[in-house]
């Protein structure tokens, strides 16, 4: 297949930034996306010149770091698919295929498509956790009954990878998705309701002072959501924020 890649190029931070045009010549079908940036940038490096920094770790839809807008969507035309699993078949000979890091103002550029996403990891650490009592009266999570229901929705929450695709797809770059999906997988399991109070309203919070947009119910994080994360997530976070609040006023 050849191609004609226009890919977004920024320096850092504070570089305003412009879309570079590379022609790319005998790509494999069978490629996956990254397969073929990286043959893009041994062509660069072959011509002496800077190649595209972009996020990638796995590979293989697991870890949550490629994080490319193709063609005007997060992670590409595929639906439940990593950009890293998006395969070249997916395009046609002669096609023009538009390449942009993720925008948001909590997402900051590092370089080229690479995007600080450290805002995530904040959030998560505000208390994405459960505590555990290990003074010897300890119950083995084994020996907790849990509604199967409850285990499967909490399962469904704790699949999210934490890319970021629902941000850069909301319009309001709201986080509510990912966000949701965290207080989702603790709140619906007897050892997280410990905490479930505290976990919602500073995770809500850390969410707000990274500055990510509200959402407005528009529902595109959960179309280019890679694992399908409900938005009934969010629905189930605001109940748990409300009823924390209330309870923190009385
Ligand atoms: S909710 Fe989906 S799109 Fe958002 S961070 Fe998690 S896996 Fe990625
Ligand atoms: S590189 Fe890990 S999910 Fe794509």
């Amino acid at each position: 297949m050849n191609l004609t890649l226009k890919i977004w190029r920024q320096n850092g931070p504070d570089d305003k930034g412009r879309m570079e045009i590379y022609p790319v010549q005998d790509i494999n079908p069978d490629m996956s996306f990254l397969e073929m940036m990286d043959v893009l940038n041994e062509q660069i490096i072959a011509e002496g010149k800077d190649p595209i920094a972009f996020d990638h770790d796995c590979r293989e839809g697991i870890c949550g770091m490629c994080s490319m807008f193709i063609n005007g969507e997060a992670h590409g035309p595929g639906r439940r698919i990593t950009t890293c699993q998006l395969h070249m078949r997916s395009f046609n000979d002669g096609d023009t295929i538009v390449v942009e890091p993720w925008r948001a103002a909590a997402f900051p550029v590092i370089k080229d498509l690479a995007t600080d996403r450290s805002a995530f990891d904040r959030i998560q650490q505000a208390g994405g956790y459960v505590s555990v009592n290990t003074s010897g009266n300890t119950i083995d999570a084994n020996a907790i009954p849990v509604p199967k229901t409850d285990a499967d929705r909490a399962f469904d929450a704790a699949t999210c990878i934490g890319c970021g695709a629902c941000v850069a797809t909301c319009k309001n770059s709201s986080a509510m998705l990912f966000v949701s999906a965290k207080v989702s997988q603790y709140a619906l399991l007897p050892q997280g309701k410990v905490e479930a109070k505290e976990r919602v309203r500073k995770m809500v919070n850390q969410m707000d002072l990274e500055g990510f947009g509200n959402c407005t119910n528009t529902g595109a994080c959960e179309v280019e959501c890679p694992v399908g994360i409900s938005l009934e997530n969010i629905a189930r976070m605001n109940r748990e924020y409300l009823s924390a609040s209330l309870s923190s006023a009385e």
